[in-house]
């Protein structure tokens, strides 16, 4: 069976009319002297054009692996992968790099942690926006040069056309991520993956950067996945968020609905580690208990039950589907969901317990005057 080409030039084989994004059920897995590593296990979502979707969890739930399986940019050896990601409605999983190349920059394209590591140290920034110039739309040089210079002032850099001569380590850090954010949007990508953006930068500078990817976002009507690992990063900047946990979503939901009626208690404590403004010096209030799961050897029943003060029994024992809360488009899995009368009634058995059904300590934290009175 021939494969049909999608991307390129001609963008044969794209339906206009699909999803920009189909996700389903995607699992990538890692084998390992130790064993198989579950780092993705079994993920789904959709995602129109021009949507921005948040993905949180802690450091090792699957975010990163969850991006690159989709932007088929895993290691080649000891990968296990299934599932399908439908593109304009091909499925791209598994298509080999040579196909992939019409899709890398132009279609989708990432900006990741660290721009230190994105960017070639050795090459001048203008070289490096306009090498996917020549290579994806074909320009020639006086029209790659001034493509550059419009991207470089559309992400602010300050006398571009100074920059466009300059190496990497000529630039402070915020400016370099900002020309990893233009070489990722110089072919117009209908999907953008941003990958803790803003994690290696300082403090006064994560928001600058934050901003302007939202503004390029929506100037360009760009889809775009935000991956962090802090809930306040993805709160105003988002049309929905994906909560995961342990290589699994655990709850998806529109970003107001997740903030204002969550289900999931992970969602909860993780909710309850963002520094607030209203407390002294940011302090965080409370740290989740507890470390994720060996993803080799996953709890039998649901994967947060070690960490988490709802837990029963039954939480040990058998695992949570993905089910559908009342509202649309809000889905988590868990027994005893938070602000529901069994969650409520199990969270007050533990605390008169003083522990959870696995042993977790349960304390009354009072919550903050930010989310007091959120039902
Ligand atoms: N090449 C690999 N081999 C084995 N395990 C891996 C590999 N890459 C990532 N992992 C594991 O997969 C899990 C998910 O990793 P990652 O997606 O990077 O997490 P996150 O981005 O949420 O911090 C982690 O437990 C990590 O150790
Ligand atoms: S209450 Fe049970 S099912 Fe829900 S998150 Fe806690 S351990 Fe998991
Ligand atoms: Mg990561």
């Amino acid at each position: 069976m021939s494969r049909k080409v999608i991307g390129g030039p001609t963008g044969t084989g794209r339906d206009p009319n699909a999803k920009l994004l189909r996700v389903v059920d995607i699992k990538t897995h890692f084998r390992t002297e130790k064993g198989t590593v579950r780092a993705v296990d079994g993920v789904s979502f959709t995602l129109d054009r021009g949507r921005t979707l948040g993905v949180v969890g802690e450091s090792g739930s699957g975010k990163t692996i969850l991006s690159r399986s989709i932007m088929g940019l895993l290691p080649k050896r000891n990968v296990v992968r299934q599932g399908h990601v439908y593109y304009e409605g091909t499925d791209i999983i598994g298509l080999p790099d040579e196909e992939m190349r019409h899709v890398w920059g132009s279609e989708m394209a990432m900006v990741f942690q660290d721009p230190m590591t994105s960017l070639n140290p050795v090459k001048k920034i203008g070289k490096q926006i306009t090498e996917s110039l020549f290579l994806h739309l074909h320009m020639d040089k006086q029209d790659a040069h001034d493509t550059a210079l419009a991207l470089l002032s559309s992400v602010g850099i300050p006398e571009p056309e100074q920059r466009l001569n300059e190496y990497p380590h000529q630039l402070s850090g915020g400016m370099r991520q900002r020309v990893v954010i233009a070489i990722a949007l110089a072919c117009g990508p209908k999907l953008l993956f941003a990958d803790e953006p803003t994690t290696a930068l300082d403090v006064t500078v994560q928001a600058q950067i934050l901003n302007l990817l939202q503004q390029l976002q929506r100037e360009r009507h760009m889809a775009m996945i935000l991956v962090t690992h802090d809930l306040g990063v993805v709160a105003g900047r988002t049309d929905e968020i994906a909560v995961m946990y342990a290589g699994k979503v655990v709850e998806h939901a529109p970003t107001p609905v997740l903030f204002s009626n969550m289900k999931m208690p992970y969602t909860e404590a993780l909710l309850s580690s963002i520094p607030k403004l209203d407390y002294p010096s940011h302090t965080r209030l409370e740290v989740i208990p507890g470390r994720p799961p060996d993803l080799i050897n996953p709890p039998r029943g649901c994967r947060f039950a070690p960490r988490c003060k709802y837990a029963q029994e039954r939480c040990l024992n058998e695992e949570p589907p993905l089910i559908a809360a009342e509202t649309p488009g809000h889905m988590f899995r868990c027994w005893f969901p938070v602000g529901s009368p069994e969650g409520e009634e199990a969270l007050s058995r533990n605390l008169a317990a003083g522990a959870s059904a696995s042993g977790v300590p349960v304390t009354d934290v009072p919550m903050p005057a930010s989310l007091a009175g959120r039902s």
